[in-house]
């Protein structure tokens, strides 16, 4: 296995739309474990493939200790509003308070290319939106209101000089850390 870069705001490939995966392949296989390790190694509960330059229809999540893979997923049901502060992994030590809703259906292919679906609530409800969001171009600080946006680009614009080219490079370097008590999608 092994840990991806991450891409950060400003790389255009975290706006595009990715591409249905049609088949589960010894690649796609790959790319979902590289995932794990590079989520688990930047401390996050979630990632989706553009994060890592990667266009499948892709994500991983671990929310609880329980890792998911979800391929070509689509929220089914959705009810109920939260706000709550999410973090990404792409747009690190920039926090914001998103609303979305409460609980949800999604649909997905496993691993294996078998349909499933689930429901969730709070944390794990808010990181299916987070990365469905991800696999179609969009971002939590779109979630914001101008002024907090506003507010959150002008942080970022000090923070994004240490990503040269947008790449994020992570080390398993556990004094990489930085700090911050929520948890990063
Ligand atoms: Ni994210």
């Amino acid at each position: 296995m092994s840990i991806l870069d991450i891409r950060v705001l400003g790389d255009p490939i975290l706006r595009e739309d990715t591409t249905p995966v049609e088949a589960i392949t010894d690649e796609l296989r790959t790319l979902a474990a590289d995932m794990f390790e590079t989520m688990y190694v930047a401390k996050g509960i979630g990632l989706a493939a553009p994060q890592v330059g990667r266009t499948e229809r892709i994500a991983v999540i671990d929310v609880d200790e329980e890792p998911l893979v979800i391929i070509n997923p689509e929220i089914v049901h959705a009810e109920g509003k939260a706000k709550a502060e999410e973090g990404c992994l792409s747009i690190p030590d920039i926090y914001g308070d998103v609303e979305r809703y409460s609980k949800i259906r999604i649909r997905a292919l496993d691993l294996e290319g078998q349909p499933f679906e689930m429901d969730a609530d709070d944390l794990l409800a808010r990181c299916f939106q987070h990365e469905i969001d991800h696999l179609h171009g969009k971002l939590f600080i779109d979630y914001l209101s101008v002024l907090r946006k506003r507010s959150a680009l002008a942080k970022w614009s000090k923070e994004k000089d240490k990503y040269p080219r947008f790449i994020r490079q992570l080390s398993s370097d556990p004094s990489d850390d930085h700090e911050h008590p929520d948890e990063e999608l």
